[in-house]
C-alpha cells in the first residue's frame, strides 16, 4: 500500500475534520428545527383552550346572604347561569347572591366558547351595611346578614333535620380542650334536637309550668336554635350553672372559638328568653367576637326581633 506523504496526511485530516464538523452542525440544526415545529404545532391548541375562558377567570367565594356584582372588566358583561340556584343565583348585569353553603359553577356562552367559573359559598357573617339587616329566606331558613337565625320570630322548617353542624362541633371540642388545659371541665349536656325532640320537650314544660312560663325558657317546636345544629348546652342547663367557674370560663373564652352566650343576662326582652349561662351558639370566630365585644344580644346586634306571632 502507498504511503501518504506528510502533506497528504495533513490534508486528509483537515478534510475528515471538516466533514465531522458539518455532520455535527447538521444534526444540531435538524434537532432544533424539530423542536420548533413541535412548539409551533402546540401553540394554536393552547390558545384555543385558554382564550379568555375557564382558567383565566378567578374563582369566586362569597358568604351566605352576600351580594356580589361580577366585575365587568374581568368577567365581561354577558348573561351568566348558575349550575345550582339553591346555592347561588346570578341575575342580569352579573349580580349574584350566595343562598346556601356549597359549591357550584356559573357559566356563560359567547361565540361558541363557554366560560365557567367555580363558586364557593361559605357560611358567614357580614357587617350590616347602613345598619339595615339583610334578611334572606332560603328554603324556609332565615339568614340575617349571612347568619342563620332561629328565634321566636324566625322558625326552621319541620324537616330541617341535619344533626350537629360539623364545623360548630369541631370548634366546641377545641374549646373543651382549651378549657381542660385551664383545669375546667366542659361537656355537652344537649346538642342537636330535632323538631320532634323539641316538641316533646316544650310540651312537657308547658304541662309543668304553663305556656307563658314555658315560653320564657323553652322554645316551641320549630323555634329552637338546637334544631339548627349550631347551639349547645354545656354541663348543667339550669340556674345552678350560673356563676360557676365553668360558666365564667365559658363567657370569657367562648368567642375565641366562635361561640356566643346566646341568651345574656339583662337582654331577656330582646332575645325572648331568660338568661342561659350554659347555652352557646356558634357564629364563627369573626362574628362571635364582634357580637361579644358589642355587649349586645344577637337580636340587638342584627336589629331584629324575637317575638311569637300569637
Ligand atoms: N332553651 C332554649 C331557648 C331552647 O329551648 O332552644
Ligand atoms: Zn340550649
Amino acid at each position: 500500500m502507498r504511503q501518504f506523504t506528510k502533506a497528504e496526511a495533513r490534508r486528509n485530516r483537515i478534510v475528515l475534520f471538516a466533514i465531522l464538523a458539518i455532520l455535527v452542525i447538521a444534526v444540531v440544526f435538524v434537532v432544533s428545527l424539530g423542536r420548533q415545529t413541535d412548539k409551533a404545532k402546540k401553540k394554536p391548541a393552547q390558545t384555543q383552550v385558554t382564550s379568555q375562558d375557564t382558567d383565566d377567570l378567578p374563582e369566586i367565594a362569597l358568604r351566605v346572604g352576600q351580594e356580589l356584582t361580577l366585575d365587568e372588566e374581568i368577567y365581561g358583561n354577558s348573561e351568566w347561569e348558575s349550575s345550582d340556584e339553591n346555592i347561588v343565583v346570578v341575575g342580569s348585569a352579573g349580580k349574584m347572591i350566595g343562598l346556601a353553603v356549597g359549591n357550584c359553577e356559573i357559566s356563560t356562552e359567547s361565540n361558541g366558547i363557554t366560560k365557567t367559573v367555580p363558586v364557593t359559598v361559605v357560611s358567614g357573617y357580614m357587617t350590616p351595611e347602613g345598619g339595615e339587616p339583610q334578611i334572606r329566606v332560603v328554603d324556609g331558613v332565615t339568614y340575617v346578614n349571612g347568619i342563620l337565625i332561629v328565634n321566636k320570630t324566625y322558625s326552621l322548617p319541620e324537616d330541617y333535620n341535619y344533626g350537629a353542624d360539623e364545623e360548630a362541633l369541631a370548634a366546641l371540642y377545641d374549646m373543651f380542650d382549651a378549657a381542660e388545659e385551664d383545669g375546667i371541665e366542659l361537656f355537652i349536656a344537649s346538642g342537636f334536637r330535632s323538631y320532634e325532640d323539641q316538641k316533646v320537650l316544650y310540651e312537657k314544660y308547658e304541662e309543668e309550668s304553663g305556656k307563658e312560663a314555658a315560653d320564657t325558657y323553652s322554645a316551641r317546636a320549630g323555634y329552637s336554635e338546637h334544631q339548627s345544629g349550631l347551639a349547645f348546652d354545656v354541663n348543667d342547663p339550669s340556674d345552678a350553672f350560673n356563676d360557676t367557674s365553668e360558666a365564667q370560663w365559658l363567657a370569657e373564652h367562648c368567642a375565641e372559638f366562635g361561640f356566643i352566650i346566646r341568651f345574656p343576662k339583662g337582654k331577656e326582652s330582646e332575645t325572648g328568653y331568660q338568661y342561659e349561662s350554659w347555652h352557646v351558639r356558634y357564629l364563627g370566630v369573626e362574628a362571635a367576637k364582634e357580637v361579644t365585644e358589642s355587649g349586645k344580644s344577637l337580636e340587638a346586634f342584627l336589629g331584629i326581633t324575637s317575638e311569637y306571632q300569637d
